[in-house]
Formats: structure tokens, sequence, C-alpha cells
């Protein structure tokens, strides 16, 4: 199989017009009171319905801080579940449940028990890719976006343990200096990013920094110009003075980035696999049933009280430390 050729994105020749089923969901949206939340990972139309497009830890806030009476989360499951932590009193919607995340489910809460009472000393730091009862498990949630500064907040003398994502937490290890026991959980989608292929797209647009998340593995963020959450990518490329910029991380990415980067050339970074590396859980969710959830209310997140009480205190703990 020849190697994929990295997908290039040229400027947007300037705002799309909305489409009659984009028209449809808003109207819908108007009359249920809700608040369409949508991460960069979403579809175009998606995204171009949304009241608030960001990463997990700006959905975080946005989810908080809501008056509309139903939030509808286009995202994935963990996601929604967070928004539900934090609005016990609110109905929660996600467009398609079966949304899940591999790096969610590379921590069962029952395994995660388990270590946590053979190590009662351990300080559990969770990436935000986690269920609710990992979280209700948790000493403090963090995301992509904060992951240092949450855990140059732990003590010195306690011993950290980071889930699930074992590339992030050795990132955080190396830029904090903190030694952590890691989960070894990875995203199934950063960890198809390899050197060979980024090295091919490097070599086809010499000279275009590239961004990376933190989710890739070491090999692959070694060859990056920076490393950074979704979000902090947009701040990254409004910053450089070069017109084509290599994107290391889910593709949808690069709508969020084409429209508030005008002017800028984006190249997906490829796999050795394909040229345009989707997360096939973001993709679930379809303006159709963004549409048809709208119309029918669900499907809707459910969640025992003890443990959304119990998963809101690490939560919380992190949107405190991280103001
Ligand atoms: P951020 O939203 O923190 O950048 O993380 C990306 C991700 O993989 C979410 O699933
Ligand atoms: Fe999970 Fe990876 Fe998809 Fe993010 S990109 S939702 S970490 S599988």
């Amino acid at each position: 199989m020849p190697a994929p050729v990295p997908a290039v994105f040229p400027p947007l020749p300037g705002p799309a017009p909305l489409s009659d089923l984009q028209r449809e969901v808003l109207e819908l949206k108007r009359r249920a009171d809700a608040v369409i939340l949508a991460h960069n990972y979403q579809c175009e139309d998606i995204q171009g319905v949304a009241d608030f497009v960001g990463d997990s830890l700006g959905l975080a806030y946005k989810a908080a801080e809501t008056t509309a009476s139903t939030i509808v989360f286009c995202g994935v499951h963990f996601m929604a579940e967070t928004a539900k932590i934090v609005n016990p009193g609110k109905r929660v919607l996600l467009p398609d449940l079966e949304a899940g995340c591999s790096l969610a489910d590379s921590c069962p809460a029952d395994r995660l028990a388990r270590e946590k009472a053979a190590n009662p000393g351990l300080a559990v730091v969770a990436y935000i890719n986690c269920s609710a009862a990992v979280k209700a498990l948790s000493d403090v949630i963090c995301t992509s976006g904060n992951a240092s500064r949450i855990v140059e907040r732990i003590p010195a003398d306690r011993e950290i343990l980071f889930v699930p994502d074992q590339n992030l937490g050795q990132w955080v290890s190396q830029r904090t200096g903190r030694r952590m026991r890691c989960w070894p959980g990875s995203c199934y989608a950063h960890v198809q990013f390899t050197p060979t292929a980024l090295l091919r797209a490097k070599a086809l647009h010499p000279g275009a920094p590239v961004v990376a998340h933190p989710e890739c593995t070491e090999a692959v963020r070694a060859l990056a110009d920076e490393v950074c959450s979704t979000e902090l990518m947009v701040a990254w490329a409004k910053r450089q003075s070069a017109d084509t910029l290599i994107v290391t991380t889910e593709s949808g990415m690069i709508h969020r980035l084409r429209r508030e980067v005008p002017g800028k050339t984006f190249v997906a970074a490829p796999t050795d696999r394909c040229s345009c590396n989707e997360c096939r859980y973001m993709k679930m969710n379809t303006l159709a049933k963004l549409r048809d959830c709208l119309a029918s209310g669900g499907p809707e997140i459910h969640m025992d009280e003890t443990l959304r009480a119990r998963a809101e205190v690490p939560l919380r703990r992190m949107l405190d430390w991280s103001k």
C-alpha cells in the first residue's frame, strides 16, 4: 500500500451559509431552551451550530456556567457525564450514547479501586477522559490544558498515580520534573501517529511548524515544535508567521483552526494508514442525530446521585485549582 499523502486544508473563502438541517437544529434548540456544547473534534456542520466549541477544560467550565435547562453535549460519553456531574438538575443529552473513548475504557473503576486498596497513600490524578466511577475514586481531575498545573499542586511527599493516559502522564512528568506512576492506557487514535508518517508530512511541507497533542507518543512529540491541548493550538497557530502548519491531532480540530485562524493552510498529520486521523467515537455524532436528539429529548445521561456527588468533589477541585 502506498504511504498516505497528508490532507491539506487551504484557507476558507469566508463563512459558510447554514444548511436547512442546521437551521432546523437551531430552531429546535431555541424551543428546547438548550445550549449546544461541542468538542473541537466534532464534524464541521456540528461545530457550525454550537454555542461553544472548545477543549475538555473549556467545555467543563461552560457546562458548569450555563443557565440553559438542557445541555446537548456533542462530544463523547465521559464529556456528557462531566456536564451532568456539575448539573444534577439539568437534562444532559448526547446525540449518540455509544460515543465512548478507548482511553476511558482502559481504566475500569474496579481495577483502580483494587490499586488504591493495595497502595493507600496514593494521590490519584485522573485525566478527564475517564468514567464518572473513576472520577469518584480520584483526588483531582485534570485536562490536557491544565495537567502540569494540577500535578504541581499535589504535595511533594505524596506518590502520584496518573490515570489513564500514560503518554500525557509521561509528558507532564517531563515538564514538571515530578515522578509519577502512570496507568498503562492510551488513546487509540493519537498513538496511530508515527515518526515516519510525521517526517513524511514535514518533507512534503518543508518549514511548516508542527503542533502535537500530548496524547501522542514521546517519539512523535519529540518531532513537534509545540505540544499542547487542542484549545492552546488555536493561540499557537495565531502566533505563527509561517503560512502552512502541520496539526498532529484528531482532524476535526482543523475546522476550528480554519475558522479562527484565517489565511493559513493546515496540513493534517497522516498516520501510516490514513491521510487524516479521525476518532471513530467523536465521529459517531452527526448533525442528523443532533436534530433527532433535540426533537425527541434523548438519549439522556442519567447518573446515580451518590456516584455523582463523589465525582463532583475532584472535578470542582480541578475547576478551582485552574482558575
Ligand atoms: P483536549 O480537549 O483536552 O485537548 O483533549 C483531546 C481529547 O482527546 C479529548 O478526547
Ligand atoms: Fe478518546 Fe482518543 Fe477519541 Fe479523545 S480522540 S475521545 S482520547 S479515543
